[in-house]
């Protein structure tokens, strides 16, 4: 059974993590860069582990050079997201990439992502949202820069700002300085916790940073029931990237994922694809594995799609919007 036809949510997805392989090496051939050592023979991205993964990550980015190359990006990763039955989405993007942290160059990729996604909105029927992102581990000084760019840029594409990146860099509350300013200038906030942090890493994002709606990832409250109630009675929406787990080793096996127990401890959980190629994923292989393994079906479907748009960083008027198309 496949669930390519049930209309999606998508909360949590990197835009240069959504990159096609083959998209990367034709802007490598184009620009003579050498980055082949990060495919596999099939043409794949390569890497072992987390670490590995996140270097893999950053030279794929290193070839999107321009704001052009960011545009033709968000075109060929919409695509995607729409031929598997995406109809909203949010993207992480990082000014780090997109013109090192400068504000007027930002502008620039911005505007060029932002019209792409508005000629997809109309004749693919995708709408996109963006929410800038600080990395971890490039450390607490460098997370400003991108706090700026998202404040500089507020409005009706750029809604959000969080944090990805390694975990076990740093407190959350180092990180404070940036998320007040995105905060101040009306951003909404969603933070990468608790996929190698465990439960404390969930607690202390919350505590140390005012204002957090949802967690990336947050799998680890799993073990922390006083926690997992917390989540439940703060409403925190979990945006959950089950095969991205189970591709980084997070959980060995399907069975053993926790988001089943996420959601009957009454937390709202969404479902994403975090990195797709990277991780050999799409969301109807998502929706197909959660339906194999946890017996997830259309109804199941149904209302994780109403969690997520009642979780989207978007104006009402989108959000009304995209609930009347998920019931139609
Ligand atoms: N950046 C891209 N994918 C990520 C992940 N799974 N965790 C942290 N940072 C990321
Ligand atoms: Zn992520």
């Amino acid at each position: 059974m496949s669930f390519r036809d049930v209309p999606k949510v998508e909360l949590h997805l990197h835009l240069e993590g959504a990159a096609p392989p083959a998209f990367i090496r034709a802007l490598a051939k184009e620009k003579k860069a050498d980055i082949g050592g990060i495919f596999d023979a099939q043409g794949n991205y390569a890497y072992d582990g987390f670490d590995e993964f996140l270097k893999v990550y950053e030279a794929a980015t290193s070839v999107l050079t321009t704001p052009e190359d960011y545009a033709r990006l968000t075109r060929v990763v919409l695509e995607e997201c729409a031929e598997q039955g995406v109809i909203y989405a949010e993207t992480f993007l990082s000014p780090d990439f997109c013109g090192g942290g400068d504000v007027k160059a930002w502008w620039e990729y911005c505007a060029a992502m932002a019209e792409a996604a508005e000629s997809a909105e109309k004749d693919l029927g995708i709408t996109l949202k963006g929410i800038i992102t600080c990395i971890r581990h490039f450390g607490p000084e460098k997370a400003r820069a991108p706090a700026v760019c998202a404040a500089e840029t507020v409005g009706d594409f750029i809604t959000g700002f969080g944090m990805a990146g390694a975990e076990t860099v740093g407190k959350p509350g180092d990180y404070a300085w940036a998320f007040d300013c995105a905060r101040e200038a009306g951003l909404r906030l969603t933070c990468h916790a608790g996929e190698w942090g465990g439960a404390q890493m969930v607690r202390d994002t919350l505590d140390q940073l005012p204002g957090i709606e949802r967690i990336g990832h947050g799998v680890g409250a799993a073990h922390d029931g006083a926690l997992m109630e917390r989540l439940a009675r703060e409403n925190i929406t979990l945006e959950v990237c089950p095969g991205s787990n189970i591709a980084l080793g997070v959980f060995r096996y399907w069975r053993d994922h926790p988001i089943e127990k996420l959601r009957e401890n009454g937390i709202p959980v969404t479902v994403s694809t975090d990195d797709p190629p990277f991780f050999h994923t799409t969301m109807t292989q998502e929706y197909d594995k959660l339906n194999e393994v946890f017996g997830w079906n259309e109804e199941d479907f149904a209302a994780l799609n109403q969690d997520a748009i009642a979780a989207a960083f978007c104006d009402e008027k989108t959000r009304e919007d995209i609930v009347k198309r998920l019931k139609a």
